[in-house]
């Protein structure tokens, strides 16, 4: 079995089988956004406790790629502090799915969750925390990233 097939592998588990799906009853976080091109929503519930994510929750339908890195994106983030998650970039994404030769249109699948992760985040740090500068620095980077 070659890297590439194994990594396919994994996305299908990872399809059939999310980590985390679900919702999170009055979240800290509640953040959706859809891809421009399908149509398809994600969604993402955050809890925060001592400025870490105590607990994340994602919900949507999608490709196995959008889905896949969805819940691979909670598993990563889960007990991790702002700086870890305000430092996650699209590599670690493609990384995790061990895809980096996506084309435009499956670019936006891989990163739909991430958009929404950095959403959420920029939303928390401007309304809750007030933290203008690092909220507004998010934000850029999160309608950068296609
Ligand atoms: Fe809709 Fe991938 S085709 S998220």
């Amino acid at each position: 079995m070659s890297s590439a097939d194994i990594y396919r592998e994994i996305i299908l588990d990872y399809y059939r089988n999310p980590r985390n799906f679900g919702k999170i009853q009055n979240p800290d976080i509640a953040q959706k956004d859809s891809n421009p091109l399908c149509g398809d929503e994600l969604e993402m519930h955050i809890n925060i406790k001592d400025n870490k994510v105590a607990d994340v929750k994602f919900t949507g339908k999608g490709c196995a790629i959008s889905q896949a890195s969805a819940s691979m994106l909670t598993e990563l983030i889960m007990g991790k502090d702002f700086e870890y998650v305000k430092k996650l970039t699209k590599e670690d994404i493609f990384d995790n799915l061990g895809l980096h030769d996506l084309g435009p249109a499956r670019i936006k699948c891989a990163l739909l969750s991430l958009k929404v992760l950095k959403y959420g985040l920029y939303s928390y740090l401007s309304e809750k925390l007030k933290d203008s500068m690092s909220a507004d620095k998010i934000k850029e980077e999160a309608s950068g990233l296609y």
